[in-house]
Parts: structure tokens; sequence; C-alpha cells
């Protein structure tokens, strides 16, 4: 039993990280993009960080302007990034945690604690139209905020599920995929939509994408460093394939 198609979103920001090494114009995160979509993409996110280590605002008007598919501008949320997103108005925003110094989303978004703050802060984006979804642990509590301040989508971590994998922690790995699972299924019955994502690769994207309730996943890094050995549009069509094939046998 699934709820329909399963959409895979591309996250394009280690195109702009290789190109931002050298100071170069190339490689180009648009047309990494438009290849993304040729290869069975739904959908392009890109990551707008305060220190634009990787996508950069002319990227940004770039993708506004070039894309066919949909947009979800991942951002922190701060008031810089807020008039940026409601200056473009994206398809979606996905609001996640930022600090200065990590490598990359380290975990998901406080939202029990920063209940007022973000329910007022996502306001004027759903207004203007945005589907907004929110970063979260797959934590009940988490959860149950979002679902309060008004998010429509909430996007599961799934860092730690594919962490414990690499590590060959096996039992560690299944209790958070049971997590994931089992909060996929309590965000699903709140009525809003789950979407996955952080640090899936071929070895780690089928149980996840086997969760019926899951309806997107977002999935950038090990693409772009498999794009390497096979050629991006490759890369990601055997993404998309092994997607299919899950979902298929669910
Ligand atoms: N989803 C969110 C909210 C993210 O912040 C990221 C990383 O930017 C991803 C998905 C994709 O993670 P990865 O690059 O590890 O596939």
């Amino acid at each position: 039993m699934t709820d329909g198609k399963l959409r895979l979103g591309v996250n394009i920001d280690h195109v702009a990280t290789v190109r931002n090494a050298r100071g170069s114009a190339y490689p180009d995160p648009l047309r990494a993009a438009k290849i993304a979509e040729e290869a069975g993409a739904d959908g392009i996110t890109a990551h707008l960080r305060e220190d634009r280590r990787h996508i950069s605002d002319a990227d940004i008007e770039a993708l506004m302007d070039g894309l066919t598919l949909p947009l979800n501008f991942e951002m922190a949320a701060t008031d810089e990034m807020q008039k940026i997103a409601l200056r473009h108005k994206p398809h979606a925003v996905c609001i996640v945690p930022e600090k200065r110094e990590e490598r990359t989303t380290e975990g998901g978004l406080e939202v029990a604690r920063e209940e007022n703050k973000l329910a007022h802060f996502i306001a004027p984006l759903r207004e203007a139209g945005c589907r907004v979804s929110i970063f979260i642990a797959a934590d009940q509590r988490q959860i149950e905020a979002a679902h309060r301040i008004g998010a429509e989508v909430i996007e599961l971590h799934t860092g730690a599920y594919c962490d414990f994998h690499a590590e060959g922690a096996f039992d560690k790995r299944d209790a958070e995929l049971a997590r994931l699972t089992d909060m996929a299924t309590f965000g699903h019955s709140l009525g809003l939509e789950v979407h996955a994502g952080h640090g899936l690769t071929y070895d780690t994207v089928k149980p996840v994408a086997a969760l019926p309730q899951v309806m997107e996943l977002n999935i950038g890094h090990f693409l772009i460093g498999e794009a390497i050995f096979r050629g991006l549009d490759p890369a990601i069509r055997e993404m998309r394939r092994l997607m299919d094939e899950a979902r298929e046998t669910a």
C-alpha cells in the first residue's frame, strides 16, 4: 500500500561547492538541475546558507528564472532569508537549523522550544504561496509542534539512520529506521505531508523509500559524488530506479 509516487528532490548544493573551490564559473548548478530533470528528478533543492559557502544569491536567481521543476529553497529561520524567500516565492521553503561551524545540517530544527517564533516566521511564507516544510528529527514532540505552527510538510532527518549503516551498527540503524517508520506514520496521521532526507545513498535509500507515508526524498551529497564516477544523469537514474523498486515492492 502506497500513497502515490515517491518524488525525488535533487539537492545541487555541492555542484556549487566544487565551483566555489576554484572561484570559477563552473560547474554550473543550473546545468546540473536541468540534467537532474532529464534523469527523473521531480524537484530541485538548494540551500542558501548564511555564509554562502555553496549556493549563492545569483544561483537562486538563476534557478528561479531557468528551472521548470519546482524549487525547494532550504534556509535558516532568519530575517535575511525570509526576505529573500518572499522576493522569489519559490514553490517550497524548507526551514533548517544552521550552525556556522557545521559541515552540513547536523540535526533537526528545535520547533517545540521556538514554537511562537516559528509560527510567526512561517506565516508570511505560507501567505505568499510557498509550501512550508520543517526539517526535524523523528521525534513526536517536534512533529506535534510542527503541526501546531501550521507547517504543511515535515522532512524527517535520516542522517542518524545512514550514519549507523555506514558504521556497521546495524542494530542501531534498524532502531532508527523503526523510529522513522513510526514517526512517518504519526506525522501522516496529523495530516502532514512527510518527506525524508539527509545522507541517503544507494545502500540506504530503499527502506526509507518503502515507507508509504513518505512522499518525497531529498538527496544531494551522494549523488553529486557518484556523478564523478558515472556522470550525473546515470547517478540520478539509478537512485530513481531504486526508489521506484522499493515503492513497488512495499
Ligand atoms: N534535506 C535537508 C533538509 C538537507 O539539509 C539536506 C542537506 O543539505 C538534504 C536533505 C540532503 O542531504 P544529503 O546532501 O546528505 O543527501
